[in-house]
């Protein structure tokens, strides 16, 4: 019996790929893409989401969701994604329409409708969606089997600050509803993305798969990667949110621990930072698996194969 899920996202090429690589696996169900502002504006994407379902030849319903943080003006990352948020290749305009229902409406009503503990939520992007349809809807919250999400980081420090993540810094007060929910968390921080790098062998290797999939991956991964590398001085760029779709399918390469994590609201110096008890010296109830490793070669193996069906 396939996962179900719904992948909350902002798309943002690394979201494309976990987009792509959830379409392409058996083993899960993806109910509904739910799109949030994010690394660009809603406007695009809500349209990248739409772009990636067509290009994977899918009919998987796409929900525009938050245009905004819940207390914050939003913060995007053009520097990273281009200004369309999917730069690297153009795709076609999408030939069809976003569903009508707002994202937010669309979990409340799918959580209420599915046995309790049937579909997890995959967000890829800040959590805005996720904490509004908590607020909206509180009984949903133990109808949810898990959520599995990409963001934050401890011993990696922050990508968009010197301490936050860019998922959790964009809407803190989201990612504090989330990690207070008490829904069973599953956090692929920065900590072990940035051990998941692309190579040039594995772009060449996307680009021989010869299809448009392929080429949109490689093309994707040549355009972003060239921000990380000039920073991190890396020979590869951190593909994120794939890593949130890889566990469901192949949990055992990853590692972590179950510890306590709580977000930063409160001090602008370090606004959205994840404070992971990772050495468990407070007394914080443990509310999160955290991430902190994964066998590259093993994710990449697991990537080609699945995008090759595609
Ligand atoms: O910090 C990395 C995260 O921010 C990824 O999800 C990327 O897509 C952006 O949303
Ligand atoms: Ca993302």
């Amino acid at each position: 019996m396939p996962r179900k899920i719904i992948i909350d996202t902002d798309p943002g090429q690394d979201d494309a790929v976990a987009i792509l690589l959830a379409l392409a696996s058996p083993e899960l169900e993806v109910l509904a893409l739910t799109a949030v502002a994010g690394n660009v504006p809603l406007a695009l994407t809500q349209r990248n989401a739409c772009q990636i379902v067509e290009l994977a030849g899918k009919h998987i319903p796409v929900h525009a969701g938050c245009d905004a943080p819940l207390a914050r003006k939003l913060v995007t990352a053009e520097h990273v994604h281009g200004k369309t948020g999917l730069d690297g290749i153009p795709l076609p305009d999408p030939a069809h329409p976003l569903h009508g229902q707002h994202a937010v409406d669309f979990i409340i009503q799918a959580l209420r409708e599915h046995p309790t503990g049937s579909i997890t939520l995959c967000p890829l992007g800040p959590l805005t969606n996720i904490a509004t349809a908590f607020q909206r809807a509180p009984d949903i919250i133990p109808k949810v089997a898990e959520i599995v999400l990409m963001g934050g980081a401890y011993f990696e420090v922050g990508n968009i600050t010197p301490a936050a993540e860019f998922n959790i810094y964009v809407d803190p007060e989201a990612a504090e509803i989330v990690f207070r929910s008490g829904v069973p968390l599953v956090v692929m921080p920065l900590d072990v993305t940035h051990k998941a790098l692309t190579s040039r062998e594995w772009v060449e290797e996307m680009r021989s798969l010869g299809t448009p999939v392929g080429q949109a991956v490689a093309s994707w991964t040549d355009f972003f990667e060239r921000f990380d590398t000039a920073k991190y001085g890396s020979a590869g760029a951190p593909l994120h949110d794939p890593c949130v779709i890889a566990y469901l399918i192949e949990p055992a390469l990853f590692t972590g621990r179950h510890i306590n994590v709580e977000i930063e609201t409160g001090s602008e110096l370090t606004l959205g930072m994840t404070v992971a008890d990772w050495w468990r010296v407070t007394k914080r109830e443990p509310n999160a698996m955290f991430m902190g490793g994964v066998d590259r070669d093993g994710f990449y193996r697991l990537l080609t194969e699945r995008l090759g069906r595609l």
